[in-house]
């Protein structure tokens, strides 16, 4: 093995950092990470839900406006800062390292829930064959799979049916994440994604193929101008693009953390942000042909069976499954795509956690990914296989979307842009080393137009959790697991900075110090 850190080394020698071995396994990665519940099981119906086909105009608007420009932020800090958040942070500036340990957070909190919803959809796999659901798929999810209390609060009556698959999903993510960068995270996404784009594009062929598909692609793409006026509509697509592309919650920065030093970052991002966006309106229209053949059966129109949330996945869809032709096959491709979309995304939420206590600490892969991943799992298994596990899902992934992902991104383009005035550099790198040149437009776009709408989003968004309980849930269960939880993510991020960094951690690292220098050089030249 060469010992050059731009080698295509496919593991790294002991202390060193790993790289991905080819540009490609980082774009497939990027892609991998991007593709997710997100785009399966929650672009659908926010687009349904917010003015159908007019809402592709606030989507792209908020992708090319919003998400790609924060995109090319991310890669920026983690290629030039070669770290995990809290060290490329740290790097940028000492006063940004709070920054960087939130959005470690932040993924710690996503990936406890995001797990269970693999876990749901792995157990649907398997009742796709048997129809286990029987005769009222609504009541089976909640009732006889997911046994809710009626009660909320947080309860420990635990559901053998969910625990198992998901002390399962932990075990394989787990194997997944020792094996480290190359071996294990890029290895994963060359296995599951292009399964999961088979999968997915069988789904959608015979989906389109099913009676009355027609009228849900109309459901679907047929505007609904009005919704253009209603500002909910923007920041309903402004907040989706950030968790969809996984933007501003440590994962870009880390993965990018991870490239060669001649690697060409914008060009790589737009083709990871536009395969994205492909997958997800493919997604909307592979949903919305089987919703218009459940109408079609049901002999009603697609808006009443198009129900929000949750329930589109694991109620509307075992319902097409029992009554479509060959329903048992789509019951498979959808939930196994939703299985395996899910774990690329997990991995990559982990990989924030498990990168940044290797750098704090100084550890190496092994140590670290346990270090990380049996808390993160013990907490997923004590809390969400439950009968209250549903609720708890719902709050937590409601209050980190809003306070923690968009709030972070708030933070991070104030800070770079206006605090620390770091964008010029930050573009100058992009420049440097990427083909699609970064000029005026993006520093406007990041400094200006995202904290605008950010913080519009934002402010709207306490009015709206102040005025009335989030979906009215107990005022102590959202002032715990909503605001309180929020609000400890502040804390303990403010907590993390003042541990001082090890002897031994990658703080001060010659290998970084090579890369900075050889980057300063190439930008002399
Ligand atoms: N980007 C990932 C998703 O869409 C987190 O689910």
């Amino acid at each position: 093995m060469t010992t050059s850190p731009h080698s295509g080394a496919a593991a790294a020698p002991a202390g060193r950092r790993e790289t991905f071995s080819s540009r490609r396994l980082f774009i497939l990665s990027a892609i991998g990470s991007a593709v997710g519940l997100g785009n399966i099981w929650r672009f659908p119906y926010i687009a349904y839900e917010n003015g159908g086909g007019a809402f592709l105009i606030p989507y792209l608007a908020a992708l090319l406006t919003a998400g790609i420009p924060l995109l090319f932020l991310d890669y920026a800090i983690g290629h030039k800062f070669r770290g995990s958040a809290p060290l490329a942070y740290r790097r940028l500036h000492r006063a940004a390292e709070p920054l960087g340990w939130w959005q470690v957070l932040v993924c710690f909190v996503i990936a406890v829930y995001y797990a269970v919803i693999i876990a749901w959809a792995t157990m649907y796999t398997g009742f796709s064959v048997t129809n286990a659901w029987g005769g009222d798929p609504a009541a089976f999810f909640t009732g006889e799979f997911l046994q809710v209390s009626d009660t909320v609060g947080i309860g420990f009556d635990y559901v053998p049916g969910v625990l198992w698959p998901l002390l399962a999903i932990w075990v394989v993510t787990v194997a997944i994440m020792v094996a480290g960068v190359n071996k294990g995270i890029a290895r994963a996404n060359s296995i599951f994604f292009p399964l999961l784009l088979a999968m997915f594009v069988i789904l959608v062929l015979q989906s389109l193929f099913l009676p009355g598909a027609i009228d849900g692609l109309d459901a679907f793409f047929t505007p609904n101008w009005a919704a253009l006026a209603d500002p909910g509509v923007w920041a309903a697509a402004y907040g989706h693009i950030f968790f969809s592309l996984s933007v501003a919650f440590g994962i870009m920065v880390t993965y990018s953390s991870y490239l060669k030093r001649r690697t060409d970052l914008t060009g790589s991002g737009m083709v990871v942000a536009f395969a994205n966006s492909g997958f997800e309106i493919l997604a909307g229209i592979g949903v919305f042909a089987a919703l218009g053949f459940m109408a079609f059966t049901a002999g009603t129109s697609v808006s009443e069976v198009a129900v929000p949330g949750i329930g589109l996945a694991f109620i509307a869809f075992p319902t097409i499954v029992s009554s479509a032709p060959f329903g048992s096959l789509i019951g498979v491709l959808f939930f196994g795509s939703l299985v395996f979309a899910g774990l690329t995304s997990l991995i990559s939420i982990l990989e924030v956690i498990i990168a940044a206590v290797q750098d704090k600490l100084g550890w190496s892969r092994l140590p670290a990914t346990l270090a990380v991943s049996i808390p993160t799992a013990v907490l997923s298994l004590a809390l969400f296989p439950t009968a209250t596990g549903l609720y708890l899902l719902d709050v937590s992934d409601a209050f980190v979307n809003s306070f923690g992902i968009l709030a972070g991104a708030l933070v991070m383009v104030v800070l770079i842009a206006w605090v620390l005035r770091k964008l010029p550099s930050l573009s100058g790198h992009l420049n440097q080393v990427s083909s699609v040149k970064m000029g005026r437009t993006w520093m406007v776009l990041v400094s200006v137009l995202a904290p605008v709408v950010l913080g519009y989003i934002l402010v709207n968004e306490v009015i709206a959790k102040t005025a009335s309980p989030y979906e009215d849930y107990p005022l102590d269960f959202l002032a715990v697991f909503g605001w309180g939880m929020a609000g400890l993510l502040l804390v303990l991020a403010i907590v993390l900075t003042f541990i001082p960094w090890s002897a031994g951690s990658k703080l001060h690292d010659p290998e970084y110090e090579a890369h900075a220098a050889a980057l300063e050089e190439e930008a002399g030249r």
